[in-house]
């Protein structure tokens, strides 16, 4: 990997409201976030938290809707549009839900993905490159990253294999070549290489109940302790 420039990864921090934890799920397509992000909520939920789960793109109406055009697009986006557009959704979901109810004692925000998504896809997959996409994020609050983030890896072959077990529609990006795929995974590996301390890498090849196990105790060690 090319060196990143290390100002514009000590810029992120992660918002502090003590007793209070923002935490977000990566992984490529049938990597088993959803899954897992509802067990852990549920897990959470029993241990007396407030659970909010919000999406990337998405978590407010103007964030849907930006989903929508992006998704639903039927021509191929510029990867700067694509960028950009990630951005002011996540600047939105930022803002108006997750520092808001951060401020709420013993609040626990999951997010299914969030800025590894945009690295990996926009930055590796589409070619924008890694530094691109962090310097678009140097400006609050796009500045404001999860205490931990969770990136459940799987290799190309599971991902295709689960795929095809599932055999759902695809969308914009889920349609497009393996190697595309091969370069999110690259992608998000180099996001873990770059973040050591925030970034979890869980072997998402295993079951789902000891992919759960794994991420629990992680999460209790990030709580508990
Ligand atoms: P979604 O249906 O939520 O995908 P998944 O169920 O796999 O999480 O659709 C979100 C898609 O948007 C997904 O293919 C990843 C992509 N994406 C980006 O390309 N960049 C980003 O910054 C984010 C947040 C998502």
């Amino acid at each position: 990997m090319k060196n990143i420039d290390p100002t514009l990864l000590n810029n992120f921090r992660s918002p502090a409201f003590p007793g209070s934890f923002f935490m977000s799920f990566e992984g490529i397509e049938g990597a088993g976030k959803s899954t897992q992000i509802v067990r852990i909520k549920e897990y959470l939920e029993d241990r007396n938290f407030n659970v909010i789960v919000l999406r990337e793109p998405g978590g407010t109406s103007f964030g849907e809707r930006l989903r929508q055009a992006i998704l639903n697009s039927e021509k191929d986006l510029h990867p700067t549009t694509e960028a950009y557009l990630f951005c002011s959704a996540r600047a939105q979901l930022l803002t108006e839900v997750v520092l808001q109810e951060l401020n709420e004692p013993n609040t626990i925000i999951i997010c299914d993905r969030f800025l590894d998504s945009t690295i990996a896809y926009q930055g590796v997959a589409r070619g924008l490159g890694i530094e691109s996409v962090l310097k678009m994020h140097t400006i609050f609050p796009l500045n404001l990253v999860p205490h931990k983030t969770f990136y459940i890896r799987i290799d190309l072959e599971t991902s295709l294999e689960r795929q095809r077990m599932r055999n759902l529609p695809k969308d914009y990006f889920e349609s497009r070549d393996d190697s595309f795929h091969s370069k999110l995974i690259e992608g998000y590996d180099a996001c873990a290489e770059l973040f050591t301390d925030r970034i979890k890498v869980i072997d998402g090849s295993k079951s789902a109940d000891e992919v759960y196990l794994k991420l629990k105790s992680e999460i209790d060690e990030l709580i508990f302790n």
